[in-house]
């Protein structure tokens, strides 16, 4: 376990978990879903199901981490032996290699953002004219690739160096600075004329705009955006020292990506409000709305270049995230090198991720069930499996593990007080499952046939 290595301090693992949970999940999904579902109204909702499936499920792959110090396949066969529910890692592999497919094209579209925004190609023009851009930027084959393929060799070069060197040194220099610059830019965004608005927009709930629908959208943004389901959290706290105590740091870790979703919204939408563009922008909201309002501001080259920063380290501390699922299994079990085990991750991932920003180009027409490699990973991955694995981490802590296991992993064998032992098994048996199953069958449009019945 030694040679397997352990974060250094307690705010080093922090940092590297919450630098998993926020993502573009946080800053560009957060804002625009909001946009669309009716502002406080969705915040509400989300809240309601960070609280009660988000941190339970976290905590359950927190005890499976940290119990056994194992990657996910090598931590089911310690907890149930002869159960053989190992199979299940092999989703986990599946799942967080289709994410960072996906992913690592907008990270991509980030980078060759940042590069323009430094070289000031972001300093003129209307939204029409930015629409154009990102157009012909995303339908070009070989820029969305190259980027793809640069934004995952910079990853590689984080993963290779290892836990310490790379993953937690990384986190701990990128996770302040992302939260300074949040604040600089929510400062930014309040002192707009008319920023008002925009926070009534946030904080003032409509709560006819929420419909069933819009409900369960706000349970599927908690789970991808705590990276929930997929071991990822598990792998991360492999590495926690005995004496963390699971409780408090999965409630750091709730709290802090909620905050940095919030923060993202209050430096977005007085910005929206102010320059009278409509919040219900949808997912095109970073590349072709805000640069085009960037510009009229005074300092304006500065935050453009600064807000694709914050983005590229926002998402670079997740797909390192994502990666580790696999490297420490290719690691541990099928015994790699760690630099093997990061250049499979890498090699795989830059095959699926090329075939994915293709997806916007010469690939549009290659579909599978009706959706492009892009959609289809991002649907399966987020709608199906993450879900399942929700169902699947919740039931195995609250009805196969030992009872006598969790409350020891809670307290750290007796050494911490915990009093929310009982509301935690109670959510992960029933609670956890039951909404995760609504959101699973919402993923298979079986509520949505239902509801039409209605
Ligand atoms: N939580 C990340 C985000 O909000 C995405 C993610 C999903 C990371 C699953 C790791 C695992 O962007």
């Amino acid at each position: 376990m030694s040679e397997r290595g352990q974060f250094t301090t307690r705010i080093g693992a922090i940092a590297a978990t919450v630098g998993s949970a926020v993502g573009l999940g946080n800053i560009w999904r957060f804002p625009y879903e909001t946009g669309q579902h009716g502002g406080a109204a969705f915040i509400a909702i989300y809240l309601l199901c960070v609280i009660i499936m988000g941190v339970p499920v976290i905590v359950a792959e927190f005890i499976v981490g940290r119990k056994t110090h194992k990657n996910v396949c090598g931590a089911l066969r310690e907890l149930a032996p002869g159960k053989k529910l190992h199979w299940f890692s092999g989703i986990c592999i599946a799942a967080s290699i289709m994410i960072i497919s996906f992913y690592s094209v907008v990270c991509g579209w980030i980078v060759e953002y940042l590069t323009k925004a430094i070289s000031g190609g972001l300093s003129s023009g209307s939204t029409e004219d930015y629409s154009t851009m990102f157009g012909a930027f995303v339908t070009n084959p070989y820029r969305s690739v190259l980027w793809t393929v640069l934004f995952l060799l910079a990853n590689y070069l984080v993963l290779k160096r290892g836990l310490k060197k790379g993953i937690e040194r990384v986190a701990n220099v990128m996770m302040p600075m992302l939260f300074i610059l949040l604040i600089v830019f929510c400062v930014n965004s309040l002192m707009q004329p008319g920023a008002g608005e925009g926070i009534k927009f946030l904080f003032s709930p409509d709560f006819s705009a929420i419909t069933p629908r819009v409900a369960i959208g706000a349970m599927g943004q908690a789970f991808f955006s705590l990276s929930l389901g997929l071991s990822c959290l598990l792998t991360y706290s492999s590495y926690f020292k005995d004496s963390d105590s699971l409780v408090k740091n999965a409630t750091t870790v709730a709290i802090l990506d909620t905050l940095v979703a919030v923060l993202a919204g209050i430096m977005i939408f007085p910005v929206v409000f102010s320059y009278g563009m409509t919040p219900e922008q949808g997912p095109k909201l970073i590349f072709e709305v805000l640069p085009a309002i960037f510009q009229q501001m005074p300092g304006g080259y500065v935050l453009a270049v600064l807000f694709f920063f914050l983005l590229f380290m926002a998402s670079i501390t997740s797909t390192i995230s994502m990666s580790e699922i696999s490297i420490a299994y290719f690691s541990e079990e099928l015994k790699m090198s760690r630099n093997q085990a990061s250049m499979l991750n890498t090699g795989i991932a830059i095959v699926l991720g090329s075939l994915c920003a293709l997806s916007f180009g010469v690939l549009s027409g290659f579909t599978i069930f009706g959706m492009t490699l892009f959609d289809l990973f991002d649907y399966v991955s987020s709608n199906l499996l993450l879900p399942f694995g929700g169902i699947f981490f919740s039931v195995f802590v609250g009805w196969i593990l030992d009872r006598s296991v969790v409350e020891d992993e809670l307290s750290n064998h007796g050494k911490l007080k915990v009093r929310v032992v009982k509301p935690l098994i109670f959510c992960l048996r029933y609670v956890a499952p039951v909404s995760i199953v609504i959101v699973f069958l919402y993923g298979l449009g079986i509520v949505d046939k239902v509801l039409q019945l209605m």
